[in-house]
């Protein structure tokens, strides 16, 4: 059976796509609505959103805006409040949102970025989780939650001798989100669920989290070999089309060539 046939039963169904705004939520999104999903697109930059949405044509009804600040308990409530509200619930979530920051963990005035990261990549992902299990649970689905993890969140890139350390806080984060996959799924199993947990980790992918992190010219991460955003969403396909008893707990993609 094709991917295509097997999508057929998410026909309908509402994903909901944290970071939407961004380069590979964007792309998971405009796949699941190409695919038939209702997808709510959580993010804080609507303008973006709503730019993907006009690019969709016939199918852009199908993508929703719904701003929402991960890192705030009542902003992610309120998210989910207004989902079920309008369509009954979540059958999908993809924890994609998240932050790469430039500073490194003995820095000098780095406490907000440190915050920002763990707030973001971890407590976030939990908020949401958190509320679309329930939304799940309670309609007894068949569901699905995604976490978009990373290549760091299984190893600390080894710096070049010399040069200033990529890693700072992004890989415990990360390394988080590994554990915290496991930790779920182990809960589902404990709750006699019918919800799957997988963890995809890419390895470098264009976009914005890429270039901001690229500090000058000579970066060695402008010259590493990248996936692009669309590989990303491809593997989420996949991973929600296994049969039933088929559960992908991680899946990691390199871009060929990779040296990280
Ligand atoms: N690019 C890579 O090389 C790469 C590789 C492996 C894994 N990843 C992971 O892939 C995911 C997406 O990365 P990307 O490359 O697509 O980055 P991106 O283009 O910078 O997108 C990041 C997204 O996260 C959202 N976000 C950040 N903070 C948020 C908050 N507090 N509340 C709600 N949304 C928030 C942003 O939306 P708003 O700003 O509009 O809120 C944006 O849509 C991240 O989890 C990243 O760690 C990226």
């Amino acid at each position: 059976m094709s991917i295509t046939d097997r999508m057929k039963r998410w026909e309908g169904k509402v994903a909901v796509v944290t970071g939407a705004s961004g380069a590979i939520g964007g792309a998971i999104a405009r796949e699941l609505v190409k695919a038939g999903m209702i997808v709510c697109a959580l993010a804080r930059r609507r303008d973006k959103v709503e730019k993907l949405r006009a690019s969709l044509f016939d199918v852009a009804g199908n993508l929703n805006c719904v701003e929402c600040d991960i890192t705030q308990e009542e902003d992610v409530k309120h998210a989910f409040g207004w989902i079920e509200g309008a369509y009954g619930g979540v059958d999908l979530l993809v924890n994609n949102a998240g932050v790469i920051t430039k500073c490194l963990l003995t820095e000098k005035n780095n406490t907000k970025d440190l915050y920002t990261t763990m707030e973001t990549n971890i407590i976030g992902l939990c908020l949401c989780t958190r509320e679309a299990v329930k939304s799940m649970k309670a309609r007894d689905v068949h569901g699905h939650i995604i976490n978009v993890n990373s290549i760091f969140g299984h190893k600390v890139h080894q710096a070049v001798p010399g040069t200033r350390p990529l890693n700072g806080m992004y890989p415990a984060s990360k390394y988080a989100v590994t554990a915290i996959t496991e930790c779920i799924r182990q809960e589902l199993v404990y709750l006699d669920s019918q919800v799957k947990v997988s963890s995809i980790s890419p390895g470098l992918v264009e976009g914005d989290i890429v270039a901001t992190h690229t500090i000058n010219e000579n970066d060695l991460v402008k010259y590493m070999p990248k996936l692009k955003p669309e590989d990303v969403a491809e593997a989420v396909l996949y991973v929600i089309t296994t049969p039933d008893h088929v559960q992908v707990h991680e899946l990691v993609i390199k871009p060929m060539g990779e040296f990280l």
